[in-house]
Order: C-alpha cells, then structure tokens, then sequence
C-alpha cells in the first residue's frame, strides 16, 4: 500500500488509520537504526519549525529540537512569554502569520480546540505536544517502545494496563491507540476518571475494525493479570490546580504501581512505562510537598522500588520520543 503523509497535521490519534500508524512506526525504527548506525540522511535541510510551548516541557521540546536538527532543519521556540499567541492573537491569526515563515508547526497547550484551529488556519502542517486531551507523539513512542521490549510479539498480541488518571491527555490517548492498533487494553481507574463517553465510544468504534480487546474497570485484580506492561502518569496534569491534589491522591491511591501491582501481573517479564516526569520520591519540590502532605514518601503514582528496577523501561520511552517525532516530521515534511 502506497502512503503519503506529506503535509498532514498530527493533532489526534483518531485522524490516522491502523495502516497509517504502522508506517509512522516503521519509519521511527528504520531512523533510530540510521542514527545508530551513522547512516542517517537529512531529509528537511532549510526547513523551518515554530514550536510554540504554552506549557513546559523537557521530552518533546528537546525531542522536536533535536529531531530538526538530525533531519537538517532549524526551529523557533516560542514560550508563553515570548509570543501574542493567546494573550493579543487568536490561534487563527497566528497560524497565518507563522505558515508565512515556518515550513511547520509544533503546539503544546491546554484546551485541544486550540491546535485544531491553528491547523485549520495554517497553510503547513500542524503538529500537537500535548493537550488537555490528546498526547498523539507520546502514543508512537509508547508503542515503538513496547515493540522494542515486547519479545516478539505483534502490536495486536500486546496487553497493557494503564492504571491511574484515565480522563487526561494520557489516559484517553493509550485507551484510543491501542483500539487504533488492535493491542489489548485494560484501563483502571476510578470511574470518575474514566475518560468521557465520546472517547469511550470513539475506541469501542475503532476497536470493531481492528479487533482490540478493550477493558474499563475499577478493579486492578481484573486489568493486571497477563499485562506485558503496566503503565501510569501524573494523577494531577499540568494546567490542573494544586487543590485537586488531596481529592486526586484519595481517588487514585488504590491505582498506585506498586511491586504488589507489578506482581498481579503474573508475568515474570513485565515491564513498566511512563511518559515521565513521574513523582517517584521525594527529591522534587511537588513530591517533597505532597510526600509531606499525605505520607507518601515512597513516590505517588508509582513508588521508588518500582522507578528504580529493571521493570522501568521509562528511559528507552523517553529516547523514542526523539526517533518517532523524526518520523513525523519526516513523513510530513521530508524531501
Ligand atoms: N512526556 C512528555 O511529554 O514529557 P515533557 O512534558 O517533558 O515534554
Ligand atoms: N498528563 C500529563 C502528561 C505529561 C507529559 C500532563 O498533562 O501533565
């Protein structure tokens, strides 16, 4: 099957076919392997990238910078500080101003009606870092990552559990890949952070033609058992206020990855994932505090013994950011 991603926004999970998604990946490997192998070839030399940060961000920033740079491209990082955008200029006309000068633009924000209207707006293509809602780069390392790690097994013979808050940018998106990519998908987590309906429907639909095994429930005895990887987030997400932290912490302690959840799995080759930054003890500001606050001084969403082991594979996920961004980028925007 022939594809041409040329020009293509990269906003949400749910824009791009099950066929699409495996030659982003397959091209994410095939350029790891040129970068490791020192055969890499720049494929967007005098390109220009704006990639504008109204949230912060070490990962996909550095990920997008030195994704550019490899290919031959150079880019503009733009802080909530340091442009009109949101405060003087709508996303409408900042996308006309930007495609004006930039072959591409990355956004990282809050409300994801935000990176739709810059795409609709823009002449070049659109890519989204993040938003409340929808993690899509993250997805395409998470999933490059498992490959690597899953010992052989095809992306539709891979089982993982997400555990912890399911109605954020993290949540929805490992719920919808993996109904995308036919994996088995076991989310746990409280109802109340279970994500919305019309995500929910949205996965079930795609999970109808890809043949995903989908799961919602409140129960970790039901979702860890015979999980390749069990994976988590933040429980409080950027943009969030501090005040939700003791609700959040009461709702999602239960969801804790543990060596006892590492265990229910049953699987003695069990790894465990994070988009990262994670709350694993008390050597940040936000885990000192909440450590203090609530006792927990053995980490939050997963406890130090955990971060700490061979289970991690959260570092090899955090450097695929680097190759999969590339993909895109390529795939979008290359020669
Ligand atoms: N995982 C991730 O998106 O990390 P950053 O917030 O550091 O970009
Ligand atoms: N859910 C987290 C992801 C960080 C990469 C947040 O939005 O803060």
């Amino acid at each position: 099957m022939a594809f041409n991603l040329k020009n293509r926004d990269f906003l949400k999970e749910l824009d791009f076919t099950t066929q699409e998604m495996t030659y982003l990946l397959d091209l994410s490997r095939d350029l790891k392997r040129a970068a490791y192998s020192g055969t890499e070839q720049p494929t967007m030399k005098g390109k220009t990238v704006a990639l504008i940060f109204e949230k912060t961000s070490t990962r996909t920033r550095c990920a997008f910078e030195v994704a550019a740079y490899q290919q031959g491209a150079h880019v503009t990082y733009l802080d909530p500080n340091s442009s009109q955008l949101g405060h003087k200029e709508s996303a409408a006309d900042t996308a006309r101003v930007l495609s004006r000068m930039y072959d591409a633009i990355e956004f990282r924000g809050s409300a994801h009606s935000t990176v739709e209207e810059l795409a609709e707006f823009a002449d070049v293509p659109v890519y989204n870092g993040l938003t409340d809602e929808w993690h899509p780069t993250q997805m395409l390392a998470d999933f490059l990552t498992m490959l690597e790690h899953g010992r052989g097994k095809k992306i539709d013979e891979i089982a993982y559990t997400y555990m912890g808050d399911a109605r954020s940018n993290m949540g929805n998106s490992l719920l919808v890949m993996g109904a995308i990519m036919g994996s088995d998908v076991r989310i746990c987590s409280p109802k109340a952070l279970w994500p919305s309906q019309e995500v929910q429907d949205a996965a079930m639909a795609r999970a109808e033609e890809s043949g995903a095994r989908i799961m919602l429930t409140e129960d970790p005895d039901e979702a860890l058992p015979g999980a390749d990887f069990v994976i988590t987030d933040v429980w409080v997400s950027m943009g969030e206020p501090k005040e939700v932290w003791n609700e959040r912490v009461a709702l999602l302690k239960p969801y804790q990855v543990n060596q006892a959840a590492m265990d229910k799995t049953g699987n003695k080759h069990v790894k465990f994932m994070h988009c990262l930054p994670a709350f694993h003890d008390t050597k940040t500001k936000v885990g000192a505090d909440i450590g203090e606050k609530t006792g927990m001084t053995e980490g939050l969403e997963v406890t130090n013994d955990v971060f700490e082991s061979p289970y991690n594979i959260a570092f090899d996920e955090a450097e695929n950011r680097l190759h999969t961004i590339k993909a895109i980028m390529v795939a979008t925007l290359g020669d």
